[in-house]
């Protein structure tokens, strides 16, 4: 059976080429005002809504409002000669499909419309996603099934009654990061905190303060004494990222460490203990670190001993399909969206894709598909356009000659991906929001 299309409101002369045009393909019907609209919608079918966004006596609006509370499944195309912000805005928060121009390309708008057909029927057809199986979830959980991630619950749950040195090896966005929260969080000193050090950050002179404290006075600059990092984590655990960057002259430091848990301030006389378990974590290796004079071959040895390594996703593409799931829901607590359905060839795209940027990336993905996606089910051609995108990262780009250039590019990504929207952009590139308007203002960006 042919899908419903209404036509409501708009020129005559617009009514007369809409109802020619899209004959073919539809069960096409007019109508003059909302009143006159509504007993055509009849029984609840899907139905496509082409609604004239200038209806006399301004009751477009409340005319959508109506329509998406007693009809669900329609979906409404609002269209106008002019689009002013305050009615599109208005429009998509209520749950329009789209918004147009009066004299769009009819083709043009037979693609959205088809689109959106297609939405009505996955809709119908796609069981939404169940719920992950423990809800709410504890706020650390790492999801998988595959072998991979069956040995390391295994490994974590075999070195969690000790506080023995753990390291963490696996490409960008595995998951290290939430390994060594997991860690912390089945560990004995789970009670203490966990004392994050991204070691890429540590400037070299004041990292022995950073890590180890220092008395009022050591040196100049020292007014206060201060505790260091691993005196603030003494009953707890202490992360250290991309433990490759730490500088050479702390490397010894740390191993002494590693050996005895004793440690000193900078300027202070006592060895103070401390109980801090180190976890480390690297996406570099370690070993090419040595040969190039790098990292500490005793340090490597050391902290060898304990090592979980986290295979990248495409290596346990099994996980994919619960991953997704858990995203979506954790997507829609986050972002209040109700994307709870995908198209099995969006599913399929996803499991084939080789990511890159591992999880993460696939929660980047996601998330952009939730937001910009104005559909309740996503889509494989949505996914399409993001992988598209995302493949045409500006780093790949040979003219970009300076970092400063690769971060303007990068931004003006982000705000084209999100269409301006400054906290989704912020989000994106993991900057807080007034970080992000500094940067636009030294590049001289501006939205739109
Ligand atoms: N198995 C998993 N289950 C659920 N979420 C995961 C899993 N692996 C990674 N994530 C999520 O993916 C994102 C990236 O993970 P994380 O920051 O731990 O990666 P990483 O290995 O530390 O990356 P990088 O090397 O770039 O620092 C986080 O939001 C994390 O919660
Ligand atoms: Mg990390």
């Amino acid at each position: 059976m042919k899908p419903k299309l209404l036509v409501i409101g708009g020129r005559p002369t617009f009514q007369k080429k809409a109802l020619h045009f899209f004959q073919p393909g539809f069960q096409v019907s007019t109508a003059a005002s909302g009143r006159e609209a509504l007993p055509l919608l009849g029984n609840g079918q899907p139905a496509m809504v082409l609604l004239g966004a200038d209806l006399p006596g301004g009751g477009s609006l409340e005319f959508l409002r109506e329509l998406q509370q007693n009809f669900p499944r329609a979906k409404a195309i609002l269209f106008s000669a002019f689009q002013d912000m305050n009615t599109t805005i208005q429009a998509m928060k209520l749950g329009a499909y789209d918004y147009v121009l009066e004299d769009i390309d009819l083709k043009e708008l037979d693609q959205k419309i088809q689109k959106a057909v297609r939405i009505l029927n996955l809709n119908e057809k796609i069981p939404p996603l169940k719920e992950p199986e423990s809800f709410p979830l504890p706020s650390f959980t790492l999801i998988g099934q595959s072998k991979a991630m069956r040995e390391l619950y295994k490994f974590i749950g075999l070195i969690s009654n000790t506080t023995a040195s753990v390291g963490i090896r696996g490409e960008t966005g595995t998951g290290k990061k939430l390994v060594a929260q997991v860690i912390h969080q089945n560990s004995p000193n789970r009670e203490g905190p966990l004392v994050t050090v991204d070691c890429t950050t540590i400037v070299e002179t004041l990292s022995e303060s950073t890590l180890y404290g220092h008395e009022k006075g050591s040196f100049t600059g020292a007014v206060e004494s201060h505790r260091g990092l691993f005196e603030m984590a003494a009953e707890g655990t202490i992360f250290l990222d991309e433990i490759a960057d730490l500088p050479l002259s702390m490397q010894g430091k740390l191993l002494r460490f590693l050996q005895d848990k004793e440690y000193q301030r900078i300027g202070g006389t006592s060895q103070k203990k401390s109980n801090a378990r180190i976890v480390v974590a690297t996406n570099r290796d370690l070993y090419q670190a040595i040969t190039q004079g790098k990292f500490r071959k005793d340090l490597y040895y050391r902290l060898k001993v304990l090592t979980i390594y986290i295979p990248p996703l495409r290596e346990r593409r099994e996980d994919i399909p619960l991953l997704i799931q858990h995203f979506l829901h954790k997507i829609n607590r986050e972002h209040h969206t109700r994307v709870l359905k995908i198209e099995d060839r969006a599913v399929q795209l996803l499991i084939h894709y080789d990511w890159p940027g591992n999880v993460r990336e696939m929660e980047n993905l996601l998330t952009l598909a939730c937001i910009l996606g104005k559909e309740e089910v996503i889509l494989e051609e949505t996914v399409k356009e993001i992988l598209h995108r995302s493949q045409r990262l500006p780093y790949d780009r040979p003219h970009l000659s300076s970092l400063g250039e690769a971060e303007e590019e990068i931004l003006k990504r982000a705000l084209r991906t999100t269409q301006g929207n400054l906290t989704q952009a912020a989000k994106l590139l993991k900057i807080s929001r007034p970080t992000l308007r500094t940067k636009m203002q030294k590049y001289r960006l501006s939205l739109g």
